[in-house]
């Protein structure tokens, strides 16, 4: 069976005025096999790429090189990664996006909004991811009263809206207490279950990186696997 997704060769250099020969590598050749219902961390050092890296793996940024094929499809065609980001792939962004001035419901609403899914079908999905993380008495509350830790769960019900394949979580725990943030991780791994989501996700955060069954490092623009505990 082909993977769920399948990077090869990654590449990713900036055009700085200030780096070597104008170019900055920041990405060096990086292979990630992805197959279904797997969990994968990324972790690795502040500034080595790994948000850069996950934005690429989640079709958000295009890679200076390589190949990426999701469900079988080149990524890296513009139409195939239109359809695939609509309804394959959840993202929850390191600084979460939320509309600030939208309702916690509207914010969720969303991704099926962006594929024309029927409203009435819609809404009772919302109200049950809400209800999943725990967060459906602040339905009509705008996003900006929330706090991080409500935001970020917010995020993660956005992410699910569209039953992604794939969800991609940006250091899903960062910034959150200890209490908070097994919270979140405990929330994320049973959503991906409920929701038959495979996931990738970057974190600073060793505990929540040994709960999923593939650990990597990014060092030096490469991926390197890591023994897990
Ligand atoms: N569009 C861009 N142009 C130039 N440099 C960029 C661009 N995007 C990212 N970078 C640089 O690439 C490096 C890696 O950024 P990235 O956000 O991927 O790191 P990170 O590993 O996620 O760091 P953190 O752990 O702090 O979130 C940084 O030095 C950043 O400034
Ligand atoms: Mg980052």
């Amino acid at each position: 069976m082909k993977p769920l997704l399948e990077a090869k060769d990654i590449h990713k250099s900036f055009i700085t005025p200030k780096s070597h020969n104008g170019t900055f590598q920041l990405l060096k050749g990086v292979n990630l096999v992805l197959e279904k219902g797997q969990t994968i961390a990324i972790m690795g050092l502040s500034g080595e790429g790994k948000s850069t890296l996950l934005h690429i793996l989640g079709t958000l940024e295009k890679p200076s090189h390589g190949s990426l094929r999701i469900q079988g499809y080149d990524a890296l065609v513009a139409k195939n990664c239109d359809r695939l980001r609509q309804k394959s792939i959840g993202f929850v962004f390191q600084s979460f996006y939320l509309l600030d001035e939208e309702s916690v419901l509207d914010n969720i609403l969303i991704p099926a909004k962006i594929i024309n899914t029927s409203i009435k079908s819609s809404k009772k999905r919302a109200l049950n991811l809400l209800e999943q993380v725990n967060m459906l008495n602040t339905q009509d509350r705008p996003a900006k009263y929330l706090s991080g830790g409500e935001k970020q769960r917010v995020a993660i019900a956005r992410a699910m809206m569209n039953k992604p394949s794939i969800l991609f979580a940006d250091e899903p725990t960062g910034n959150l207490d200890n209490q908070t943030s097994k919270t979140i991780s405990k929330l994320l791994f049973e959503s991906c279950h409920q929701n038959n989501s495979s996931l990738i996700l970057v974190t600073h955060d060793e505990h929540l990186a040994q709960q999923c069954d593939i650990i990597y490092r990014l060092k030096d623009g490469k991926l390197h696997l890591c023994e897990k505990q």
